[in-house]
């Protein structure tokens, strides 16, 4: 791997875990258990899929083979390698208790305790450091939301530090899952909701009013409503922005259509991460290639952006001083 922007100190905010499993390591995962996976795979290797839906899909069909925490802890070594050779030097990934022991509290902590294995691994050996945000899916409705927001509220602490909200944005309000927010937000966790990717400028209005978050998971469809725009401004809200995600999914024809370069121009802090990296077909540097290429953003923009993320990372102040200070520039 080697990219104009490798050596460029980073921070993403929005990675999903098993999201960014390549594709290799999950037919390895099937091979070793006898399960046949190959209608997800396309010939040459990647992941199959045909819009938003069939993502979603494919994603969960890739999940049944990540079965024990030993799967869960190879994962994350493979995923903080990967990023840490990407030139990531703090990372947020969303962790989801439905696919570590189907929300069972203690099948949670025993998965927890590999992931955090791993990542203290990561932390030694690659000087990358990682905070889970524990997620409930939306799809899966407001019932089973509570067991990830109890999983993320009883273990929250060192490594799990945020509650979120991923999936089929187009399913439910966001009311519905405020009592999942209002219990991780008492267990002192940061608060994010995807929203404004499916979903036009009212979802992202009502992750803000009913589930109270600091940041918005894409939440690039705020561009479409200027009054929005304005309050995203004005609020100093943090959107969690994959380009590279939304054109692949077809929300946006190219890098030069994408809205992130018109919200950071009217003042919304945005900052930028890869969601599904492999199913997408990029990594951190292609997204900052494809945007300095679109927007003749330069190295300073981007550490200007990812200073915005170490602002707003769910990370304790020694954590987010660290991580500042490596972000600066050699004098
Ligand atoms: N889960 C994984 N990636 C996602 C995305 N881009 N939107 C919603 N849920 C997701
Ligand atoms: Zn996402």
């Amino acid at each position: 791997m080697s990219s104009e922007f490798q050596a460029l100190p980073k921070v993403e905010l929005h990675l999903h875990l098993e999201g960014a499993a390549p594709p290799a390591f999950i037919r390895g995962l099937a091979a070793e258990k006898g399960v046949d996976l190959s209608r997800i795979f396309t010939e040459t290797g990647g992941y199959r899929f045909d819009g938003f839906t069939e993502f979603l899909r494919i994603y969960e069909a890739a999940c049944t083979v990540l079965r024990s925490p030993e799967d869960f802890r190879r994962l994350t070594r493979a995923v903080l390698a990967q990023s840490a050779e990407a030139g990531v030097i703090y990372t947020e990934t969303f962790l989801s208790p439905d696919f570590c022991g189907g929300g069972d509290l203690g099948a949670w902590r025993d998965y927890l305790a590999a992931i955090e294995d791993a990542a203290a691994e990561a932390q030694a050996q690659d000087g990358i450091t990682l905070r889970g945000i524990v997620t409930c899916i939306r799809h899966f409705g407001p019932d089973r939301a509570r067991a990830p927001a109890i999983c993320a509220a009883e273990t929250a602490g060192d490594v799990i530090t945020g509650f979120g909200i991923a999936g089929d944005e187009t399913v439910g309000r966001p009311r519905d899952y405020a009592w999942a927010f209002d219990c991780a937000r008492e267990a002192g966790l940061g608060l994010t909701a995807h929203a404004g990717e499916w979903g036009g400028p009212a979802s992202v209005r009502d992750a803000l009013a009913d589930l109270r978050v600091t940041r918005i998971g894409h939440g690039v469809r705020a561009i479409e409503d200027p009054a929005l725009v304005a309050q995203l401004a004005e609020t100093g809200t943090v959107l969690e922005v994959c380009p590279g995600s939304n054109i692949a999914l077809g929300l946006y024809k190219g890098w030069a259509a994408h809205p992130v370069a018109r919200l950071r121009e009217a003042g919304v802090n945005v900052t930028l991460s890869t969601d599904d990296p492999p199913f997408f077909h990029t990594d951190i540097n292609r997204e900052y290639a494809g945007l300095a290429r679109a927007f003749d953003w330069t190295a300073e923009d981007f550490t200007a952006i990812n200073r915005t993320a170490a602002e707003a990372a769910f990370c304790d102040p020694a954590t987010r001083a660290r991580i500042l200070q490596r972000l600066e520039p050699p004098a």
